[in-house]
């Protein structure tokens, strides 16, 4: 049993940080999307049913001047009393420090919640400040990271605060457990065929994911815009479609050490290809490698699509990070969409797979294949980060 799951909060006041970093209605500020405070509730139940209270702290948005109304975390009390279900009382703080905190924060009883607001009204946050970071520390007995989507920003409340609990007092929650597990798998012991996944428009984004897994999966699929760099780079004419200039010398490198290490390197062989970037472009498809001038490839074409379902199928560990086209529009949504019934088939037939990143993680979403998938990570840069073998400042402040 895990460290958090040994542990007994009754009578403790748990200060957690958690990703309550969700996308808002700009006009509404309804949450459009709560996987992230789905994903934490399974660690505040437990400790509520222990019979501990909750202190939750988390980031909103990029808010650079302090307090403003849009970064505010009330926008997310009704949903959180909501997931709660309604015997839980949510209190909120509207300062994460200060007399209000810590007096509510005194007088919590068992079973109850407190929210604070937005860790990034204060810039001491981002910076990483000692001092800061003690204040927070203050306010709980126990310190609990669940904060997976921010695991790789060195900031006071997910990596420096934990110096100020003693080793019994600092562990990672239900929701990091389970990530950095699913990541440790994917990372250190995939069974082979390994396969990776990696789309997207860029390949200056994934460079260093792609040289990471270079050292370990044994094929790697290339999708998304960033193909379209790759196929110049050997060579072919790729119209108006994406390209990186700077980066054919980086492509070709790729391909090289892929082809040196025994790494197959699957690029899509032929592309639906667009006249605009649009949704209602006139389309066509062509070879990846001869889109004709003035066409632009927005999905990879219905033979890739096989080519990739072959290798997939063939694969007992897969790891999923960007999109295969341009899927949020109709007309480029197969390519990804058929990825995603791959990866879905793969994983009943045996395999392992981790979906990760925004895009990737819709689209497996979008498509229902949610629970045909064996793990869906809430991070975003954290979980790139995460392999591309960086060491995480919110994972090792626990471990350390
Ligand atoms: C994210 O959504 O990427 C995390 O919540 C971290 O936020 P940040 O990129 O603003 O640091
Ligand atoms: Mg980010």
């Amino acid at each position: 049993m895990s460290k958090f799951s040994n542990h007994n909060f009754s009578g403790e006041k748990a200060l957690i940080r958690v990703d309550f970093n969700v996308p808002l209605d700009k006009q509404t500020q309804a949450i459009t999307d709560d996987t992230r405070m789905t994903a934490a509730i399974p660690t505040i139940k437990k400790i509520l049913n222990d019979g501990g209270s909750v202190i939750l702290m988390s980031h909103l948005g990029r808010p650079k001047d302090g307090p403003e109304e849009k970064s505010s975390l009330k926008h997310l009390i009704p949903h959180l009393a909501e997931l709660l279900g309604g015997n839980t009382t949510v209190l909120f703080a509207n300062d994460c420090i200060g007399e209000q905190a810590f007096l509510t924060a005194g007088m919590m009883k068992p079973g109850e919640v407190l929210l604070l607001e937005n860790l990034r009204f204060y810039k001491e946050e981002e910076k990483g400040d000692a001092a800061f970071a003690e204040k927070l520390s203050k306010l709980g007995d126990v310190y609990v990271n669940d904060a997976f989507g921010t695991a790789h920003r060195a900031h006071a409340s997910t990596a420096v605060i934990a110096q100020f609990f003693p080793s019994e007092k600092r562990m990672f929650g239900l929701l990091m457990e389970g990530e950095v597990a699913a990541g440790e798998k994917v990372l250190l012991q995939a069974e082979k065929p390994f396969t990776a996944i990696i789309g997207g428009a860029k390949v200056s984004d994934k460079i260093l994911i792609i040289e990471n897994l270079l050292e370990r999966a044994t094929d790697i699929i290339i999708g998304g815009g960033m193909a379209y760099t790759f196929m110049k780079a050997m060579g072919g004419t790729i119209g108006n479609s994406l390209c990186e200039e700077d980066r054919l010398d980086t492509a070709k490198e790729i391909l090289a050490k892929a082809e040196a290490k025994g790494v197959s390197i699957h690029l899509p062989s032929d592309s639906v290809i667009a006249d605009k970037f649009a949704a209602d472009a006139n389309t066509s498809t062509a070879p990846s490698n001869h889109i004709p001038e003035g066409w632009m490839g927005l999905d990879i074409g219905v033979n890739a699509c096989e080519q990739f379902r072959n290798v997939l199928l063939h694969s007992k560990t897969i790891l999923w990070n960007g999109p295969m086209g341009v899927f949020e529009m109709a007309k480029f949504q197969h390519g990804t969409k058929t990825v995603a019934q791959a990866v879905a088939d793969a994983t009943g037939k045996g395999a392992f797979s981790l979906v990760g990143g925004g895009d990737s993680v819709a689209a497996v979403n979008d498509f229902g294949f949610t629970d045909r998938v064996s793990y869906i990570s809430t991070g975003g840069g954290a979980m790139l980060e995460f392999f591309e073998g960086k060491t995480l400042p919110g994972i090792a402040a626990i471990k350390e």
